[in-house]
């Protein structure tokens, strides 16, 4: 399955609500085949998570997998979900500040505020109910993508934008070699 281009930010897309996928969407080929592109996409940019309107679709679907923890070297790893109607029901109180990068703002670094914990609610392709909770760098991913879902950045959530660095910055003051390619 061929990777589709990442639309950056700045498209008008990536600031559209997405629109639940419906029920009878989920036995058709065409939507498993859009999420098998939505995983290769993510797979070749290094990325540990991506939304559908990431690559022009504003739907409710959302990939996440870390298996390298390349891009952001002391993550905890998790495996592939392919995640519909993903929407978050409970954050923890208390939120955990580390850094982000997104693949529709090449090159950049954020310090964001997260819940800690999340618990969040999805389908699988098959339309069976998926209800998890999570913590820490994965709750990071599915708050970000969910953040995707509803036409927010990671910078709409930052407090102090003095946290927001271009990656040689952010390499140079934190003493690492992150790369990225695009
Ligand atoms: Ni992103």
């Amino acid at each position: 399955m061929p990777a589709a281009p990442v639309c950056k930010i700045g498209h008008p897309v990536l600031r559209q609500k997405c629109a639940s996928v419906p029920h009878k969407a989920f036995k058709e080929e065409a939507l498993k085949q859009f999420l098998d592109v939505m995983v290769d996409t993510m797979r070749k940019q290094n990325g540990v998570g991506l939304a559908a309107n990431q690559i022009g679709l504003p739907i409710r679907a959302a990939v996440l997998e870390n298996r390298t923890g390349a891009r952001y070297p002391s993550s905890d790893s998790f495996k592939l979900e392919r995640l519909l109607n993903l929407r978050i029901v409970q954050y923890s109180k208390k939120t955990e500040e580390d850094w982000e990068g997104c693949l529709s703002i090449p090159g950049y670094r954020g310090l964001v505020a997260r819940a800690k914990w999340v618990v969040y609610e999805a389908m699988d392709e098959s339309g069976r109910k998926i209800k998890r909770k999570v913590s820490g760098f994965h709750a990071r991913v599915i708050q970000h993508e969910t953040d995707h879902l509803n036409g927010f950045f990671y910078m709409d959530r930052m407090k102090d934008l003095n946290h927001w660095m271009h990656l040689n910055e952010f390499n140079r003051q934190l003493g690492l070699t992150v790369k990225e390619h695009d």
